[in-house]
């Protein structure tokens, strides 16, 4: 009825970041802060991403990355717009961006104790269809107070404090750990504010669908093969799995934490580290999975414990329902 339309205790992302500090006595809303100049930069990102279809932003940016990749203009546009939220923030002392080779050692007059490691756009290749794409960031604590180095961007994923990611998709939905539980928002236009919308979010223990890019098949080790045709012709009477693969990592990882199962992008013979990113997209994904009560697996360990050498440097990566990643494991074990 008519009440529930304006439900007034709205649970927004500020207050419920807020919640969150009061369990930590000792800061000194820092967090909340920095959170909220990544939160402004979704923002701003997702009103860029519904206008690239008028705004003629849809296109090449002329330039490549280091990733080899022809940059779109978004892919530009976002990268800029972090930058400058995370550095006006005050609360950053070292970023690391996909868009850009090196790490950004942030001016000294506005350095803060956090280290903030994120890809801007993800899943860029899909812009120019309208296909659901995202932002992805992780959050580590400088090592000591002392000056920024990158040894302090070259930590493992469980020092992590906090990692999430926003999907411009349907809706915009933010999803976001601190470390006790996942839980989703989804903005509001009308009051441009995210909601809790997708409280303490859980990931099924096993699932039904399986997430890869079938098209490397040939390139493909012996574990991984024999997982995908164990999803397409189970032997023990158990109904196949659904393929469900979107080419957008925060679009394929989102529904996987919703709906269960399993994203694989897999080392093949052609990279033998797989292609994503282990800073800014292992390893947060890694950690909503992980937080979820999912896991997450490098076809050697815990994706968690990698210790990256290099800012850029690739994984393969395995994870979601926990049950599917132990059979991942168990395969993996096998071929030791
Ligand atoms: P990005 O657009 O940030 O470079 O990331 C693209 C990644 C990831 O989003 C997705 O899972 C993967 O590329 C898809 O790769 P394939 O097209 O090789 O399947
Ligand atoms: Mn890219
Ligand atoms: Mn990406
Ligand atoms: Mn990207």
């Amino acid at each position: 009825h008519a009440a529930d339309a304006f439900r007034t205790d709205l649970m927004t992302i500020t207050r419920f970041v807020l919640n969150e500090q009061s369990k930590h006595p000792e800061s000194r809303g820092d967090f909340s802060i920095l959170l909220s100049h990544i939160v402004l930069g979704c923002k701003f990102v997702c009103a860029a991403v519904n206008k690239a279809g008028l705004a003629k932003l849809i296109g090449l940016a002329g330039e490549t990355n280091v990733q080899g990749e022809e940059q779109k203009k978004l892919d530009v546009l976002s990268n800029e717009v972090f930058v400058k939220a995370l550095v006006s923030s005050g609360r950053t002392c070292i970023l690391v961006s996909e868009e850009d080779e090196e790490a950004i050692i942030v001016e000294p007059s506005k350095r803060g104790k956090y280290c903030v490691v994120f890809d801007p756009l993800d899943g860029s290749s899909n812009i120019d269809c309208g296909v659901s794409i995202g932002t992805i960031f992780g959050i580590y604590m400088i090592k000591d107070g002392g000056e920024a180095r990158l040894e302090d961007v070259l930590q493992p994923g469980k020092n992590m404090l906090a990692a999430g990611y926003c999907m411009y998709g349907s809706s915009c939905t933010f999803v976001l750990s601190t470390g006790s539980g996942v839980n989703g928002f989804t903005l509001d236009p009308s009051l441009g504010e995210f909601i809790l919308t997708h409280p303490d979010i859980k990931i099924p223990k096993k699932g039904k669908i399986y997430s890869v890019n079938e098209g490397n098949a040939k390139n493909w080790d012996g574990p991984t093969a024999k997982f995908v045709e164990k999803c397409k012709f189970p032997k023990d009477g158990s109904p196949a799995k659904s393929l469900r693969y979107i080419g957008s990592m925060v679009a394929d990882v989102h529904r996987t934490l919703l709906y269960g199962g399993v994203f694989l992008y897999p080392a093949d013979k052609k990279s033998p580290n797989g292609k994503l990113r282990v800073l800014y997209e292992v390893f947060p994904m890694s950690f909503l999975m992980e937080q979820a009560g999912g896991q997450s697996f490098t076809g050697k360990e815990r994706a968690l414990d990698l210790v990256p050498k290099k800012i850029h440097e690739r994984s393969p990566i395995f994870l979601g329902s926990y049950d599917d990643v132990e059979e991942i494991k168990a395969l993996y074990a096998a071929e030791e």
